[in-house]
């Protein structure tokens, strides 16, 4: 109970052709992962391109569809080629999930923050994400729509101390995931975003490193444990399928109940 389940029989992305950014770690790779084992024709994309291509690799091991492309979401001409590259790939793209992103520097206060700190990741979590959908959108447009899934964080919702940028990048996607879902659903594309709480991925690895370390965060979560990257990827697919027909700026929490303290 209440641990992650496998939907082994579910296909609801055949046909589909997904986009998915930072998929070659963590919630990223998980969701690539799930959308092809339904279906789905996948591009997984990532800054780390030989991690793209081991999540393409796993994929294709699982009998599934996918292409890789080395992508630095805070450059648009990258977002442009990585959009280019899955219309040349699969001819169409239907859902995108922009999730790539960094965490804060461990331990700055505000007044510590640098400024090329601040700058690099509000130019990851936040222009990323924006340069990523003003790039995905046309081709969207052009296959009549379906959804673009933002990943956003509890710290779009509320301040943690000692990472100012990184809630100043979450709070911003979740502004521009609401704002661009009033923009974008005339066209047929409904914008959402998962709002993980910890999660068990790379960005947390140090932070995991020892069981009394994972033991102690995990307390903080209701739930009493932390997240697994694929109980995030599991609302990020619900999000981006039919099923989800009427969700439209959406904030969805995943955090086991922290929000709730
Ligand atoms: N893990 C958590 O506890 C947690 C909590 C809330 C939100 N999130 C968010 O989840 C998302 C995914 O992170 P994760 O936890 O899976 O971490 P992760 O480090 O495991 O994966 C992030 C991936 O994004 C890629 N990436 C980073 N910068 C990039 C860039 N400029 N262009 C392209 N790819 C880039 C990395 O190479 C990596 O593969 C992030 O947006 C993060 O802020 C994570």
């Amino acid at each position: 109970m209440n641990q992650p389940v496998d939907r082994p029989n579910a296909q609801r992305f055949v046909d589909k052709v997904i986009l998915v950014t930072g998929a070659g770690s963590g919630i990223g790779r998980a969701a690539a992962l799930a959308f092809a084992r339904e279906g789905g024709r996948v591009v997984a994309a990532d800054r780390n391109g030989q991690s793209a291509e081991a999540a393409v690799a796993a994929i294709r091991d699982g009998g599934g569809e996918a292409s890789a492309v080395t992508v630095d979401v805070s450059r648009f001409e990258d977002c442009r080629a990585m959009v280019q590259h899955t219309l040349e790939t699969y001819g169409a793209l239907h859902i995108a999930f922009n999730n790539a992103g960094i965490p804060s520097p461990i331990g700055g206060q505000f007044e510590d923050v640098d400024i090329a700190d601040w700058q690099r990741l509000i130019d990851t979590n936040l222009n990323g994400v924006f340069y990523a959908m003003k790039a995905e959108v046309p081709a969207m447009r052009a296959c009549g729509g379906t959804a673009i899934v933002n990943t956003a964080s509890v710290a779009s919702h509320i301040a943690q101390p000692g990472m100012p940028a990184y809630v100043a990048s979450k709070h911003a996607v979740a502004g521009l995931t609401r704002a661009a879902a009033l923009d974008l659903i005339p066209h047929g594309i409904r914008v959402n975003a998962i709002c993980p709480g910890l999660t068990r991925t790379g960005m947390l690895a140090e932070a995991l490193a020892t069981p009394e370390a994972e033991a102690q965060l995990g307390a903080q979560a209701p739930i009493g444990r932390v997240g697994e990257a694929e109980e995030a990827a599991a609302v990020a697919l619900f999000l981006a399928s039919d099923e989800a027909s009427y969700m439209v700026g959406s904030l969805l929490v995943v955090d086991g109940g922290v929000m709730l303290l």
